[in-house]
C-alpha cells in the first residue's frame, strides 16, 4: 500500500493505526519497521537499541538466523494440521522440550494467557481427581499485584483496577495475598481447598519486583508440605532473562506446574507451554481442553531451534554477566533522579525520583530521540530488558544514551 500524505511516514502511520485500531494500548510515537539482533529501525530510518524486547519475547535478538531459517523452511512444507492428527514436528518438539526442562510432558498452547489459563485448569482437575478437593471447591492461591494476562478467569484475580474496570462479573476461586510474604502464604495453605499457588518468580510488569532471596524456595516447600501444586508463570522471567535459563533456578525450585511463552518463539509467533509431570498432565482427558493451533508444526519447529539458540550462544551467562554490569554502572550514574534500580540479569528496571504523572513518559520520550526504546510500567517504574545477544559494549553505549537523557528530567 503506497503512503499518500505530505505528513513525516511517523505521523501517517501513527494517523492510521489510531483511527483503525482499537485504543488498547499507548505506545511511543515511534513507527517500527525492521530489526536485527538488539536493534529496530523506525519508517525514517533511525535505528534504536531495544531495551524491551516485547516484553521479553525477543530473548535472542529480533530475526534470530537460526529461528528464521527453522520458521521459513517449515512453513514451506507444513503449517497447521490441528491435533486430530499426529504432527512429525509436535512429536520432535514434545520429546526436546520435556528433555529440555526435565518433566514428563507438554501442553503446547500460543499466547501467554492461553497457557496460564491451561495451567489454572491442569491445576483445578488434579484438585478433584488426585487431591480429592470437593466439586468446585478448589482455590487457587495468587499474589497481590500480579501480571498474568487479560482474559476474564486471569483479570479476575488482578489486583489492577485498570485492567478489571467493568469487566465484571469475575470468577470465583481465587485468593490473593501479597507477594514476598511467606507467613501470608502459610496461612492461606491451612485451608485444605487450596489446590495450587501461582506466582511470577520477578513481578515484571508490576514494575520489575524481585523478591527476596529464598522466598520461592520456601514458597515451594510450604506448598509441598499442605500438598499443594507450585505454579510459576515464567513466561516474562523464563528462558535465560534473568541469567539462568529459569528464574526458579536461582533458588533450584522446580515447580510443578510450568509456564513458558513469549521467548520460546523468539519473538516470531505466539508460542507457549505448560509442562508438568504425569500425576498432573495425565488428568487432562481428551475433548477436555486444546486450541486449533496450539502445537502446530511451525510453531513447534520455531519452539525448538528457539531453545537450541539459549545455550548455543549461552546467553543466560551473558544475562548474567551483563546484568550486573548494567546495574553497577546505574548505579555509578548517582543520578538524582534514580530512586531505586532493581532486577535480575537483564530483567532491570529504574524507579525514578519525579511522581509527576508525565515523568516515566517524559523519559521515554527522550530516551527514543536519543536512540533506545523503554517503556514505563506503572509511571515511575521504567523497565530496561534489551534481547540477551547484547554485548558490554552496547550496553556501555547504553548507559550514555540513559545518563543523558535522564536529564530531561532537571
Ligand atoms: C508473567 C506474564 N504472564 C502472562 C502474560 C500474558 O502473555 P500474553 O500477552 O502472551 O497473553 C505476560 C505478558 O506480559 C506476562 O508477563
Amino acid at each position: 500500500m503506497s503512503v499518500q500524505s505530505t505528513a513525516s511516514q511517523t505521523d501517517y502511520f501513527i494517523d492510521l493505526e489510531n483511527q483503525y485500531n482499537a485504543h488498547n494500548y499507548h505506545p511511543l510515537p515511534v513507527v517500527l519497521r525492521e530489526g536485527k539482533g538488539v536493534f529496530v529501525w523506525d519508517v525514517e530510518g533511525k535505528k534504536y537499541y531495544d531495551f524491551l524486547s516485547a516484553y521479553s519475547a525477543v530473548n535472542q535478538g529480533h530475526c534470530h538466523p537460526k529461528i528464521i531459517g527453522a520458521l521459513t523452511e517449515q512453513a514451506q512444507k507444513l503449517t497447521l494440521t490441528s491435533r486430530a492428527f499426529f504432527s512429525e514436528q509436535l512429536s520432535l518438539f514434545s520429546k526436546f522440550i520435556t528433555g529440555y526442562f526435565g518433566y514428563d510432558k507438554v501442553l503446547p498452547m500460543n499466547t501467554g494467557a492461553e497457557a496460564v489459563e491451561t495451567a489454572l485448569k491442569l491445576c483445578r482437575h488434579w484438585a478433584y481427581r488426585v487431591k480429592r478437593v470437593e466439586e468446585n471447591k478448589a482455590k487457587i492461591i495468587v499474589c497481590r499485584g500480579n501480571f498474568h494476562g487479560r482474559t476474564i478467569s486471569i483479570i479476575s484475580f488482578s489486583t489492577d483496577a485498570t485492567a478489571k474496570k467493568d469487566f465484571g462479573p469475575f470468577n470465583p476461586g481465587f485468593e490473593t495475598i501479597p507477594y514476598n510474604d511467606l507467613p501470608a502464604l502459610a496461612e492461606a495453605l491451612k485451608d485444605k481447598n487450596v489446590a495450587g499457588f501461582l506466582v511470577e518468580p520477578i513481578q515484571g510488569e508490576a514494575g520489575v519486583n524481585v523478591p527476596d532471596d529464598g522466598y520461592l524456595s520456601k514458597a515451594k516447600q510450604y506448598c509441598a508440605d499442605a500438598n499443594v501444586l507450585f505454579i510459576a508463570d515464567e513466561i516474562q522471567t523464563g528462558l535465560s532473562r534473568t541469567g539462568k535459563l529459569l528464574c526458579c533456578d536461582h533458588e533450584n525450585v522446580r515447580p510443578d506446574i510450568l509456564i513458558l511463552g513469549k521467548a520460546l518463539s523468539g519473538g516470531t509467533m505466539p508460542v507457549s507451554a505448560v509442562l508438568a509431570d504425569d500425576e498432573i498432565m495425565l488428568t487432562i482427558k481428551p475433548g477436555e481442553h486444546g486450541s486449533t493451533y496450539g502445537g502446530n508444526p511451525l510453531a513447534s519447529r520455531i519452539a525448538v531451534a528457539a531453545l537450541e539458540v539459549l545455550k548455543e550462544e549461552k546467553l543466560a551467562e551473558n544475562a548474567e554477566a551483563l546484568g550486573n554490569l548494567f546495574r553497577e554502572e546505574l548505579e555509578k550514574l548517582n543520578s538524582p533522579h534514580i530512586e531505586k534500580i532493581r532486577g535480575k540479569g537483564l530483567l532491570n528496571a529504574i524507579i525514578i525520583k519525579d511522581k509527576s504523572e508525565n515523568a516515566g513518559w517524559k523519559l521515554c520520550v527522550e530516551l527514543k530521540n536519543n536512540g533506545l526504546l523503554a517503556k514505563p510500567t506503572h509511571g515511575d517504574k521504567i523497565r530496561f530488558a534489551p534481547p540477551l545477544v547484547i554485548t558490554k559494549d552496547q550496553i556501555l553505549e547504553c548507559i550514555g544514551i540513559i545518563e543523558k537523557s535522564l536529564k530531561v528530567l532537571d
